[in-house]
């Protein structure tokens, strides 16, 4: 990556954090029965989080033909984010950081599950007309089929996943 698209990479993830962060204030204001403060802290928000969106346009690297693009999801893209959960999750357990370790384990777990999407030897996906994919909104998990009741991965409920349509 050039430095500067990792430039651009950390103001994304400084905006992407203020977003959250005013959105979960603008709750918040909503329970201390300041109303005006949570309007404005959502406006905020979506003005930061918009920014994020137009910083992510710019990194979000070349758009090549599809066929292309699958064939590096699989094989790099998805190997270096495992790559960085591994690094992660060895440095949290060497700063005695178990929840963050935990977390980005069960991060990683969703992550590699995605490589059964991909069928190395014929180095196609795998996928079916009547596949249906539902994604764990707490992990990111992908079930097939119907949405299991307990997540494999995180152990969130049935209620937690969503349906792809
Ligand atoms: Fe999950």
């Amino acid at each position: 990556m050039e430095e500067n698209d990792k430039n651009l990479l950390q103001t994304y993830a400084l905006l992407s954090r203020a977003a959250a962060r005013k959105k979960i204030y603008s709750l918040k204001a909503l329970k201390e029965d300041k109303p005006r403060t949570a309007h404005l802290l959502r406006a905020l928000s979506e003005s930061e989080a918009a920014q994020a969106r137009r910083i992510l346009n710019m990194i979000r690297g070349k758009i090549d033909p599809t066929e292309n693009y699958l064939a590096t999801v699989f094989t790099k893209e998805i190997q270096e984010i495992l790559a960085r959960y591994t690094e992660e999750i060895k440095q949290a357990k060497a700063l005695g950081l178990t929840t963050v370790a935990n977390a980005l384990s069960q991060l990683f777990d969703a992550e590699r599950r995605l490589t059964t999407f991909y069928a190395y030897d014929v180095q196609d996906i795998r996928v079916a007309e009547d596949d249906r994919y539902h994604v764990c909104q707490f992990c990111g998990f992908v079930g097939r089929s119907q949405p299991p009741d307990i997540c494999p991965v995180c152990g969130a409920k049935k209620e937690t996943f969503m349906e792809i349509q």
